[in-house]
């Protein structure tokens, strides 16, 4: 047997995390089945010399021919440029990967005495406002633009046993839906009731019956999230506050360079760090590989290699509380490779 796994670096920092993660998965040996990889092509780099940002070789090869993927990061340009949409956006929609599941947990207890974070973001991955549908039209007093943002009870609902399927698996087993409806009453009153009724289900007979749900305001829920973060477990939320609450997250536990997810769907997972291509440090080997090491980590964990993921989480932790070797993002001088060295001796 094999384990098939895509790679698509992508742009900018993605360039030097996704090879970092391969060597990763490399180094766990007769943990793991043979591996196979396939390089694949994506991104705005792409686009711009090529046309196309996601070629359907890229595609096709995902679906037909890999068990998983590990995803950089895309550059995607402020700014409208005719033809180009960003591929990691694409690829969710084309794979149906509905969830994006992202751990944010401290390593060691905070120096400063505050309570350790471990908590995961599940952000729904396929609609609200990143349906991308997008006017703009000329009126008589300037401008006008307009968004639409879909919500519906069949991706709220998969979302919602997602989540409730991950807190199930905790010690803590609190479901926390995150949202904004005491304004968007239609939208985000969905999203709400649907999660909120996920236990209720027939076909779940009530094996979600030990989960605790809570329910958030997402402004007041940021707040919280940076005064009491232990207050959180499994927070549940549509695309777009999922988005901005697992950058905010990240910031707990001192870098975006530490903080991996995967995109989940049914039948195929795809790691992918939560950071973007980080165009300030591009090229200069700086990069924390970490969070990529660790989206390995959990798509492994996801395809049910729950040994080997153990064993790169162990190593990568391992790594920060020594504290030795650690990049500028962490308060350290090394660079990417002597971070892989660093993981790679403990593998
Ligand atoms: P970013 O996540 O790329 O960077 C934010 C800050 O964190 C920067 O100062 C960067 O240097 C730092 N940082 C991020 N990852 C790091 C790592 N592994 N090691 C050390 N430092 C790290 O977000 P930004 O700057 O807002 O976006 C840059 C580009 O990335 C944009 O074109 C954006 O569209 C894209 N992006 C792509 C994402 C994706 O591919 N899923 C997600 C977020 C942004
Ligand atoms: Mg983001």
């Amino acid at each position: 047997k094999t384990l098939r796994i895509g790679l698509i670096p992508a742009d900018g920092i993605g360039r030097e995390v996704i090879p970092a993660a391969r060597r990763a998965l490399e180094a766990l040996g007769s943990d793991l089945p043979k591996l196979e990889f396939h390089n694949l092509l994506a991104g705005f780099d792409l686009f711009t010399r090529t046309g196309t940002a996601l070629p359907r070789e890229t595609v096709e090869v995902l679906k037909n021919g890999c068990d998983a993927a590990l995803f950089g990061a895309v550059s995607s340009p402020s700014r409208k440029v005719a033809g180009y949409s960003s591929p990691i956006v694409a690829l969710r929609k084309e794979l149906d990967l509905y969830a994006n599941i992202r751990p944010v947990a401290s390593v060691a207890p905070d120096p400063k005495g505050k309570p350790a974070v471990d908590l995961i973001v599940v952000r729904e991955n396929t609609e609200c406002l990143y349906v991308k549908q997008e006017t703009l039209t000329q009126t008589e007093s300037g401008k006008e633009a307009r968004a639409t943002r879909l919500i519906t009870e069949y991706a709220s609902r998969r979302i919602g046993k997602m989540a409730f399927e991950l807190a199930l698996a905790r010690p803590r087993k609190q479901v926390t839906i995150i949202h904004k409806s005491n304004v968007l009453s239609v939208t985000d009153g969905l999203f709400r009731e649907t999660v909120r009724a996920v236990p209720q289900l027939p076909e779940v007979a009530g094996r979600f019956d030990s989960v605790g749900i809570a329910e958030q305001i997402v402004d007041s829920a940021v707040y919280r999230l940076f005064r009491e973060p232990e207050i959180y477990d499994v927070m549940v939320a549509p695309n777009l506050y999922g988005d901005i609450l697992s950058d905010a997250a990240a910031a707990l536990v001192g870098s975006l360079g530490l903080v991996p997810s995967v995109n989940a769907g049914d039948s195929f997972v795809m790691g992918e760090p939560v950071h973007g291509s980080a165009p300030d440090i591009e090229g200069k080997g700086i990069a924390n590989p970490l969070a990529a090491i660790r989206s390995a980590a959990l798509m492994l964990r996801h395809l049910r290699y729950e040994d080997a993921a153990d064993r790169v989480d162990t190593a990568v932790n391992d790594v920060i509380r020594e504290g030795h070797t650690l990049t500028r993002d962490l308060g350290g001088k090394s660079s990417t490779d002597e971070v892989v060295e660093a993981v790679l001796r403990r593998l």
